[in-house]
């Protein structure tokens, strides 16, 4: 590549939580620029933004049709590479799909789209035309879950017999979305968020890093979802039951009502000769406990990069004792997309490292798994009345 990707982004506005992350992950690697925005679903909001980002006001526009349709009839050295969509959940599918109508690849939040049936219409015109599509499972960015994979995927700890991954926040305790809080309000939205409110949106992130580091698939669940707060409309709280393509039992707890907790993510995982412990918290250490050896305890960014796997290594910015958090695995994702596609402009190959980032397949999995999880939730049928 000899110059930087140019981004829009629709959402992330002066209003927003996520649309800032984006821009720092995309920023990271000086691979990304901002060069265009339809920053907020409030014109004022979205100028403002758009100012204070250091826009060209004719680049900073007010809707994302406005933007999509405006940078298609620039030259192609000026227009933006791709848009990144960083909108409320029902607000996905309708740029993610005009963009890729107009030749722009994709960067998008999960869950991917509204409805399962969106999202198996955004991957057929992913196919029709080409382009690539980013899903930002944020999680899957960390190189020591990148390790985990590599090292269950090449069969160090035997055959996977049990998963264990929870995911336990506080932030919605309270009834948060009556007090002024944009993120909660929408998110507990059944016309905004989709038909999950807490399993949509955190349980999703879980069962991705379940399937990403086992590399096997969900073929069955039994799942109990609470409206833990009086006068909620959607789920706040969840617990699953996992049967896996390959035999393996799970277990999937997420909650937005654990008071207390942060963003407490962890996974646990089994096999016949050892199992696997990464938690976000703490996302530098990846624990292997051996059935007949000690536990170890692998470092990112430690000096035994023979160790480590291509695919930890190649997501490690910094040496040992300095954490690879959020932002950074955040950035990952962008690093990985925008080196696939500088490798497509390029007519070069990109590595198999590059091209580890989660894609619109992932997002079918999410919103499979939300359908699922609801479906399984409201019927009777597994429960047992308790004799005594
Ligand atoms: N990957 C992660 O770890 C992670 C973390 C947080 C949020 N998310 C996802 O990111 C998305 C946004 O979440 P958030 O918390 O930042 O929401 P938010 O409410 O903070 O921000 C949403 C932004 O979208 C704008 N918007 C809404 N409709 C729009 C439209 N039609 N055109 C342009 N802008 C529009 C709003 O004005 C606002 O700027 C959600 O899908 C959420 O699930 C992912």
């Amino acid at each position: 590549m000899n110059r930087k990707l140019r981004m829009g982004m629709v959402g992330g506005g002066k209003d927003a939580f996520i649309g800032a992350v984006h821009r720092i992950a995309a920023n990271m690697d000086g691979l990304i620029e901002l060069a265009a925005g339809a920053l907020s679903i409030n014109p004022e909001i979205a100028k403002e933004s758009g100012k204070m980002l250091f826009l060209p006001e004719d680049r900073t526009y007010l809707t994302y049709e406005e933007m999509i349709k405006k940078e298609s009839e620039l030259p192609a050295d000026k227009r933006i590479d791709f848009v990144t969509i960083v909108t409320p959940n029902f607000a996905h599918f309708a740029p993610a799909m005009m963009a890729l109508d107009h030749g722009f690849h994709v960067v998008i939040e999960k869950p991917i789209t509204f409805t399962l049936e969106e999202a198996k219409q955004l991957k057929q015109k992913v196919e029709e035309t080409g382009l690539i599509l980013a899903l930002t499972h944020t999680y899957s960015g960390y190189p020591m879950v990148k390790q985990a994979r590599a090292m269950v995927q090449g069969g160090e700890l035997g055959k996977i017999r049990k998963v264990w991954v929870e995911y336990p926040q506080g932030w919605l305790s309270k009834l948060s979305e009556r007090e002024g809080n944009a993120q909660a309000a929408w998110r507990t939205d059944p016309k905004k968020s989709g038909k999950s409110g807490c399993m949509g949106d955190i349980g999703t992130h879980a069962a991705h890093l379940a399937e990403y580091i086992t590399g096997n698939k969900i073929t069955h669940l039994c799942a109990d979802l609470n409206v833990m707060v009086a006068g909620r409309a959607l789920d706040d709280d969840g617990n699953v039951l996992l049967k896996f393509d390959n035999g393996a039992s799970g277990v999937l707890m997420a909650s937005q009502v654990a008071a207390g907790e942060e963003n407490a993510l962890k996974i646990r995982v089994y096999g016949e000769k050892g199992g696997l412990e990464w938690q976000q918290h703490e996302p530098n250490t990846l624990l292997v406990k051996w059935l007949e050896a000690p536990t170890q305890i692998l470092r990112a960014g430690a000096g035994y990069t023979d160790r480590l796997s291509s695919y930890a290594t190649h997501n490690c910015r910094t040496p040992g004792g300095h954490p690879e958090g959020y932002l950074e695995a955040f950035g990952n994702i962008y690093r990985n997309f925008a080196l696939t596609l500088g490798a497509r402009i390029d007519g070069t190959q990109p590595t198999k490292e590059m091209l580890d980032f989660p894609t619109v397949e992932d997002g079918i999995r999410g919103m499979a798994f939300i359908d699922n999880v609801v479906a399984s939730s409201t019927s009777d049928v597994k429960w047992t009345a308790y004799q005594a």
